[in-house]
């Protein structure tokens, strides 16, 4: 009664230029591992869940992108999303599509971007989750352990004296402000929200009805054509109805049924070029080289990615993000990562 729901359709724009809308950070090579990271998404989901039960929710311009890295996937598993509305209606998407075939499914939302080390922990993580599901009404988080108030996450608060391995959530706040972040961290009883969900497919569906009726009902209405030949029509009428919301905001910070599992594997969401560097090894200097061969001299703590695996020479520059993609060279001090955002968007504006 596994399934999963593999979460697809971002477009990462913090990885411009290696990351774009045409080719994503979920299916690129990031961390130069010889797989992209949506093919290592789906291997070690595979380990618990039948690789048959993991549904692939994109936007509809990456469904080949799909294929081609991962062929065993069929067409009935990929659910093509017509237009980018977040989350919350992608999930709810396939939980109507997933609760159609199997009315017992239990079910583990996944993000295709995130770094994991000990895929052994995350697994029995996951176990642990799927079973506190199977006969009771929850929604399930995997809690990380917050090593600085990040102003990118979900912040959980949870009874840290509560030794049970499962603990009742007081309070999910989604993306707060720096202020309210520190005052988190300060606190002490919290985790950040690693946004990897288990609940069951009926479970999370009274939730949409509960919390976000009108998506429900505009979905829902789909019932009678899932999987069939009229299903896509449908979706390209119908999908831009449903609320533009996160799951955060719209069913995890409103539900007073959510509980968390806190975990202690390295996890990373793979937010930012140096969180990207914290994960790969590095030279004498500090510098990392991503898919190109670096002959440096006086320069450290860089970071450095090309295509077609370049010789790159560095004399004299220190803590910089150089990027190279086809048609555009990035060269970026590490302390302003957070401008790529807005450099991205000049760029596709004036060029
Ligand atoms: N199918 C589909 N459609 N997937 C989407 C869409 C969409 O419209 N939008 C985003 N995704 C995918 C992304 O590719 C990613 O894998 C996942 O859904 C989460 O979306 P993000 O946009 O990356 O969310 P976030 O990082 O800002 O915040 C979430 O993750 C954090 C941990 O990384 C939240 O759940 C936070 O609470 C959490 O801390
Ligand atoms: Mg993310």
């Amino acid at each position: 009664n596994y399934y999963a729901i593999l979460m697809a359709g971002g477009v990462g724009s913090r990885f411009w230029p290696a990351s774009k809308a045409s080719n994503p950070k979920q299916f690129i090579d990031i961390l130069g591992a010889g797989e992209t990271l949506f093919q290592t998404t789906f291997k070690r989901l595979s380990k618990i869940i039948p690789s048959e039960n993991i549904y692939v929710l994109t936007n509809a311009r990456y469904v080949d992108m799909v294929k081609e890295q991962v062929p065993q996937i069929k067409e009935d598993q990929i659910v093509p999303e017509p237009e980018m509305r977040n989350t919350a209606p992608s999930i709810l998407l396939g939980a109507l599509k997933i609760y159609k075939k199997n009315p017992k499914a239990l079910t583990v939302v996944a993000p295709s971007d995130h770094w994991i080390k000990e895929e052994d922990e995350f697994i029995s993580a996951l176990q642990q989750a799927f079973d506190s599901v199977e006969n009771e009404d929850r929604l399930v988080t995997l809690g990380i352990e917050p090593t600085e108030p990040n102003t990118g996450y979900g912040y959980i608060k949870y009874d840290k004296e509560n030794k049970e391995d499962l603990k009742k959530v007081d309070a999910f706040t989604e993306k707060p402000g720096k202020k309210k972040a520190e005052q988190f961290i300060e606190a002490g009883n919290y985790a950040w929200n690693a946004g990897i969900f288990i609940w069951s497919a009926k479970f999370i569906i009274e939730n949409f009805k509960e919390h976000l009726p009108d998506s429900y009902k505009v979905l829902n209405k789909g019932e009678s054509i899932w999987n069939t030949k009229d299903e896509k029509q449908f979706l390209e009428e119908n999908y831009k109805l449903a609320a533009n919301i996160s799951i955060d905001y719209g069913i995890m910070e409103k539900s007073d049924s959510v509980y968390v599992i806190p975990v202690s594997f390295d996890w990373s969401d793979l937010g930012t070029w140096s969180s990207v560097k914290t994960e790969l090894p590095s030279d004498d200097e500090e510098n990392t080289a991503i898919n190109c061969r670096l002959l440096s001299e006086d320069s450290e703590n860089n970071i450095v990615s090309t295509i077609d695996k370049k010789i790159v020479v560095l004399k004299g520059l220190s803590d910089y993000i150089v990027v190279e993609d086809k048609d555009i060279l990035m060269i970026v001090p590490k302390s302003e990562e957070q401008e790529i955002k807005q450099l991205r968007e000049k760029v596709m504006k004036d060029f």
